[in-house]
């Protein structure tokens, strides 16, 4: 029984957590397909509409990436301004057209609450990319399937969440999923006055009934009993006044030094992407470069086979993998 056929994938909120534990199980047994170890055709002929209305690297690139490696066909637009949104027409009806041509839909917009729109036009399955300063559960799965990939499930683990905790779509989503699957988690989070953890997402941390702890500090010093510190962007694009973003800009740092001497030695390091590189915010900085402990680039790749197996799974194609699979009849270096 596969409890995610044909199921829109819109919030963490309304994820089961044995839906993510389905979504991690199968995962693992695509990594070889999204590794380039195997080939499986199993989506020939279904097609996906990439539509993303914000900026987007990795999310789009990867969500047409796992499609294409489960053998489907992809449609994408990128930004606004090339789609007929500019001429006003609504979500709604981009939607239902879309829905006409494609076998799933993937969906990221600047609103708050526009996957939902969207999912609620169509009849085919709707992946949510990002909804403004909503959700991103996508990235919260392959964030913690990544957590789980190197220190088992963290139950009972000191997690810091440091940065634009108020913005920061990825972290809601996180958050609300660390809280449904696991026990005992101590969460520390970590924002300057003006940017901390919303409302809504304590209360859902509170509302799961665990024996979760949630504290509040506006120094990076906070980081120093984690064992799992997420770093996010300020997001700029947020904020209605850019001096506002001017103010909080460069305001929480890691780098080598910061990590050695405050951090736990084996503490694991995550960060979303993109990070903010600019002299004036650097919240993450280029000397902790092929650092082990950063696990930035292990949480990109993970996006692949976490994708992959999202996929398989609303479009019910799990049990068929095998079927079509064969070896990889290209140079695949062994290296990333
Ligand atoms: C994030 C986003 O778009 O919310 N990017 C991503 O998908 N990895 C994070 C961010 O923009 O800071």
């Amino acid at each position: 029984m596969n409890p995610l056929e044909g199921k829109d994938i819109i919030s963490i909120e309304t994820l089961a957590a044995s839906d993510a534990r389905a979504i991690f199980d199968l995962s693992k047994v695509i990594e070889p397909f999204a590794f380039r170890q195997r080939v499986t055709r199993v989506l020939e002929g279904a097609v996906l509409a990439n539509l993303f209305f914000e900026p987007s690297t990795r999310t789009r690139i990867s969500f047409g990436t796992a499609f294409n490696r489960l053998g489907g066909s992809v449609r994408d637009t990128s930004g606004v301004e090339t789609t007929s949104l500019v001429k006003g027409e609504s979500l709604r009806d981009t939607a239902r057209v879309v829905g006409g041509y494609a076998d799933v839909i993937t969906v990221r917009h600047p609103q708050t609450g526009a996957a939902k729109e969207v999912a609620d036009a169509v009849g085919v399955p709707v992946i949510n990319g990002g909804d403004g300063i909503g959700e991103h559960p996508t990235q919260a799965l392959l964030d913690v399937y990544t957590i789980e990939a190197r220190i088992g499930e963290p139950n009972g683990k000191t997690i810091a969440i440091a940065g634009d905790l108020k913005f920061a779509r990825v972290i809601h989503s996180f958050v609300r999923l660390l809280s449904k699957m696991y026990e005992g988690i101590n969460f520390k989070f970590i924002a300057p006055n003006g940017l901390q953890m919303p409302a809504n997402v304590q209360e859902s941390v509170g509302s799961t009934g665990r024996k979760h702890t949630m504290t509040f500090h506006n120094s990076i010093d906070a980081i120093s009993d984690a064992d799992v510190i997420y770093l996010t962007r300020m997001q700029e694009e947020r904020f209605d006044d850019p001096a506002e973003f001017q103010r909080y800009r460069g305001k929480l740092r890691i780098d080598r030094k910061t990590l050695d001497s405050i951090a736990k030695p084996d503490v694991m390091l995550l960060h979303p992407m993109p990070r903010d590189s600019r002299e004036a915010s650097n919240e993450l900085d280029h000397d902790l470069d092929g650092d082990p402990r950063l696990a930035m680039f292990n949480q990109t790749d993970n996006g692949i086979p976490v994708r992959m197996a999202i996929f398989a799974l609303v479009l019910d194609v799990a049990d068929q993998i095998e079927k079509t699979a064969h070896p990889v009849n290209w140079h695949v270096p062994d290296k990333f």
